[in-house]
């Protein structure tokens, strides 16, 4: 088949007797230091000089990105379909989820598949000749920008995407279905948490214990200037849910002098100067764990939020946005200390109040 043959996108540029095939400079002068590197002679791939084979890249990069849309359909019927709870074996991997392995291989397939046609395309049937180009200085000048947009437009016709409107037209279905399949994953996102953020574990009644003994704590066993951490009587380490219930009801139990505590709320919601304030902080929800007794302030060790505990947990440095829940107590008529309630407003980070 003789060049005339060949379509003109896979033909090299015209040359004149200064430039070899590739465009660089056959001898070397001031402007142009290096002359032809070297460059093998051009040689065409069958698709540019047989139609037929042409076509068959053609109809194999379709087949990839029909076979990508297909495999979206599937990400999305799995989605709907298979029980989340339902698990296969797949081997060697063994007992999996077979929501996520649909889920995956799905979505695996429809990538792979889009990314091999792409690859497929620019192999087979997207211009094949080699270019030289010189050297330029950094700068945009008017005329790069025009030339910039010259080879974009000369890209596009050389990727033949206006001439093989099957790729084009699969290829555009593959990348627009594809997104969907991220639209369906924001359903896996799960059920919206409601009001659950707002309260814990606490209620009227319920004890304090001492997370390190696990024993209910009496008020006599709190010492002026101890700190002692405490947790809701009937949670226990073992249960499936402590480390979820545990992050929002761990509380920090001190005794501050009664004249010393400057908040008149935090008086009443105390007994006899025991004091119980959220162990989390109000930043982005690190337990809080430095106490200073002289100042009754607790330090953050995460980035250093200090809160005062004689003043209602006010915030007095650092970058919590609100003081620390306090919850109100009282003592039992077996003398161990007790909640009035749950927490009145939302412990841990200021974002939980916005929900
Ligand atoms: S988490 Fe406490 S200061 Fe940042």
């Amino acid at each position: 088949m003789s060049s005339q043959e060949i379509p003109e996108e896979n033909l090299p540029a015209a040359q004149d007797d200064a430039h070899d095939a590739h465009g660089a400079v056959k001898v070397a002068d001031e402007k142009n230091p290096f002359a032809d590197p070297g460059l093998p002679p051009h040689e065409h791939r069958i698709q540019d000089i047989d139609e037929r084979a042409a076509k068959r890249s053609e109809r194999t990069v379709a087949l990839l990105f029909t076979v990508s849309m297909l495999a979206t359909v599937g990400f999305i019927a799995s989605y709907l379909v298979i029980d989340v709870d339902k698990s296969i074996y797949v081997w060697p991997i063994g007992h999996i989820s077979a929501l996520n392995f649909a889920l995956g291989m799905t979505l695996g397939l429809s990538l792979f598949c889009i990314g091999a046609g792409a690859v497929h395309w620019a192999r087979t049937l997207m211009s094949d000749v080699e270019v030289a180009d010189e050297r330029h200085p950094i700068e945009a000048a008017p005329e790069v920008k025009a030339k910039v947009l010259a080879d974009f437009k000369a890209g596009a016709e050389e990727s033949v995407i206006g001439r093989r409107k099957l790729i084009r037209t699969t290829m555009f279905g593959a990348l627009a279905l594809f997104p969907l399949s991220g639209v369906f994953l924001l359903g896996g996102l799960g059920p919206a948490p409601g009001t659950k953020l707002r309260h814990t574990t606490w209620a009227k009644g319920k004890k304090l214990v001492n997370m390190n003994t696990n024993e209910p704590l009496r008020a006599s066993d709190v010492a002026v200037g101890s700190l002692t951490f405490a947790m809701p009587d009937g949670l226990s380490e073992h249960d499936h849910d402590f480390q979820k219930n545990i992050a929002k009801d761990a509380l920090m139990i001190v005794r501050i002098q009664p004249d010393d505590i400057k908040d008149k709320r935090e008086l009443e919601w105390s007994h006899e100067g025991i004091v119980a304030f959220s162990k989390i902080c109000t930043h982005v929800g690190c337990p809080i764990s430095l106490y200073e007794q002289q100042t009754h302030h607790v330090l953050c060790p995460c980035h250093q939020s200090t809160f005062d505990l004689a003043d209602g947990g006010r915030v007095i440095f650092g970058p919590a946005g609100h003081a620390l829940p306090q919850l109100r107590i009282t003592v039992g008529e077996d003398g161990y200390l007790e909640a009035v309630s749950d927490f009145e407003e939302p412990v841990g980070p200021a974002f939980w109040e916005r929900g």
